[in-house]
């Protein structure tokens, strides 16, 4: 074979390469632990407006230090995952680069996103109290009232270390300062109705079998109980309780988000960024929120009819880069009042 025969032949198998693997000239590569139902009807959107072809990896943990360990070589553009406790943690792994962008800077609001730009909130949920529908009548309630002693033995809870309560109590700090944070967190053990244990769900559970009467929840937990075809026995706990938003007459409730980062080595970093845009788009808003019955971070874009339904959602302002700071005070506090012990027998 002739040197141009072998290289006409080599580019005949590149062009077959090129059409065979892929139709698309740009991709975009995300690493995510949210589930594929919520993902899919963004990427196929988003695929469909752009041409960009989205490429997913789901996992249930451990994708920072996979990140990590693929280092300079990780395909990694994208991280979608939830709570800033793992937004901030995997900016903490160094595994997350900074974003500048006019337009998510526009859309998302600066107390969802870090100042730095290494990770953005996409929706918001609020971690609120489930009543009794039957045994509580109050409309109104603050998270300082957890530790009020008329509350005793009837409060149930996830463990204080789990991330979603970490959070919380970061707020706390935040909000009142250490002391009475933790002074706080005694009172509020002291009224568990049983050590913590299970998800937030459980906790909506035991109002139900009536072991307790007030259950600390992320808000959407009340729309995938209310819709849960597949175990309607959660319909009937949804049933049995009322969504109170606490402080709703002050400061507001606490939020968390799910949010987005850049990967630190990000080989697709411009696809990266329409993708990340996207996200904070309108449409993209309403479609991610209403997968999983949240709230979208975007003014203007509203939450869907049932999530309205549980009532008005007043958020508390303070940013999630100073709850993410706090973060490992409130641990050790959970640990020094011995929280998950539960309440004194
Ligand atoms: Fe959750």
């Amino acid at each position: 074979m002739t040197v141009s025969a072998r290289l006409l032949a080599g580019a005949a198998l590149l062009s077959v390469c090129a059409t065979t693997t892929s139709a698309f000239s740009e991709e975009v590569n995300v690493y995510s632990y949210r589930q594929p139902f919520l993902l899919e009807p963004l990427t196929s959107a988003f695929t469909e407006k752009t041409g960009i072809k989205v490429n997913v990896v789901f996992a249930k943990k451990g994708l920072g230090e996979r990140i990590k360990a693929e280092g300079a070589n990780s395909p990694a553009d994208v991280i979608m995952t939830v709570d800033i406790g793992r937004l901030d943690g995997a900016r903490a792994l160094g595994v997350t680069q900074s974003v500048t962008s006019d337009v998510i800077s526009a859309n998302v609001p600066a107390a969802y996103r870090d100042s730095e730009g290494h990770w953005f909130g996409l929706t918001t949920r609020a971690r609120i109290t489930y009543v009794s529908k039957d045994r509580v009548t109050d409309t109104a309630l603050t998270y300082e009232e957890l530790a009020d002693p008329k509350w005793n033995g009837k409060i149930c809870i996830r463990s204080g270390q789990h991330p979603y309560n970490i959070s919380l109590i970061a707020s706390m700090i935040a909000h009142k300062g250490e002391a009475a944070a933790k002074e706080w967190l005694e009172g509020f053990k002291s009224n568990l109705a049983r050590k913590p244990s299970g998800n937030d769900r459980a906790q909506v559970k035991g109002i139900y079998s009536g072991e307790c009467d007030v259950a600390i929840g992320n808000t959407y937990y009340m729309g995938k109980m209310q819709t849960n075809d597949k175990d309607p026995e959660q319909k009937d706990w949804a049933d049995s309780v009322r969504i109170v938003f606490p402080n709703s007459e002050d400061r507001g409730s606490h939020v968390n988000i799910s949010g987005m980062a850049m990967a630190k080595h990000a080989p697709n970093r411009d696809a990266a960024v329409k993708f990340m845009e996207y996200l904070s788009s309108d449409e993209a808003q309403k479609i991610y929120a209403e997968a999983n019955f949240e709230y979208p971070v975007k003014a203007g874009v509203g939450a869907s009819e049932r999530v309205k339904s549980w009532g008005e959602l007043k958020a508390d302002e303070l940013t999630l880069n100073e709850i993410a700071k706090l973060r490992k005070r409130a641990s050790e506090l959970v640990d020094e009042v011995a929280f998950d012990d539960g309440p004194a027998s």
